[in-house]
């Protein structure tokens, strides 16, 4: 697999893979990761890459020159590559796109920056687009990583446990139960007994019904679809 991030700013991404987790896959050849900068694809004479926007409205829109030419470029490279374009104006991001995504054999992360990219250039290129959630960041590069980095975890071989993968939460429809470590006690707070006692089958009853709790607080609306989807089971 390899991922290519198509931004202005590769600096913002490169440290990302420098370190734990990434950085091991990488070293063991599970995905590579390239950049590619629409500005050293820019006709402009100051390598410009941006305008203000046709038919008014505030700040700066990415121009579409230097981004058709750097994606031309990247699809005459692989025919396969599949481009996904980062904005706020998308289909939310979730755990079943990142499962999907990790079958491709190459990703484009495409970036905008300013108020945004020209529209033509999505409709151009775009095989996807995501959001990361309902708020507005300074730019795409921070949702490409979390894209890059959810879509990674379930590349064989990527985690040393892939046991770990089945029972996160998202896997079904439920939040995950909480975790703890060692000590057994600490300060005035202790791991619930009956993690403690080694009957496997109570500690699952528990952690369900903890799923449960956290789900019903935090994300109701989630309960829902899994007892709805529970009922359907039976
Ligand atoms: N660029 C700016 N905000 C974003 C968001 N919420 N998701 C994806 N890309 C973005």
């Amino acid at each position: 697999m390899k991922f290519t991030f198509v931004t202005l700013f590769a600096n913002l991404v490169e440290g990302y893979f420098e370190d734990s987790i990434l950085k091991r896959a990488i070293e063991k050849n599970l995905f590579f990761v390239d950049y590619l900068n629409p500005r050293d694809f820019s006709d402009n004479k100051h390598s410009k890459v941006d305008d203000t926007a046709v038919g008014g409205g505030a700040g700066m829109v990415m121009n579409p020159q230097p981004l058709y030419d750097s994606l031309r470029d990247l699809k005459k490279r692989d025919k396969d590559v599949h481009i996904v374009f980062l904005t706020p104006v998308a289909k939310p991001f979730r755990q079943n796109d990142a499962k999907r995504l990790a079958k491709k054999t190459h990703i484009a992360f495409v970036s905008g920056r300013y108020e945004g990219i020209d529209e033509r250039v999505i409709e151009e290129f775009a095989d996807e687009v995501f959001s990361i959630g309902d708020y507005i960041l300074t730019g795409g590069e921070l949702a490409s990583l979390v894209l890059c980095d959810a879509i990674s975890r379930n590349i064989e071989g990527v985690l040393g446990n892939s046991d770990s993968l089945s029972v996160e939460s998202f896997e079904t429809s439920l939040l995950e139960a909480p975790s703890f470590s060692k000590p057994k006690n600490y300060e005035e707070n202790s791991v619930p007994s009956e993690y403690l006692k080694g009957n496997h089958s109570k500690i699952r009853s528990l952690k369900l019904a903890l799923s449960e709790c956290k789900t019903k607080f935090f994300r109701p609306e989630q309960l829902l679809k899994h007892r709805t989807r529970k009922s359907y089971e039976k």
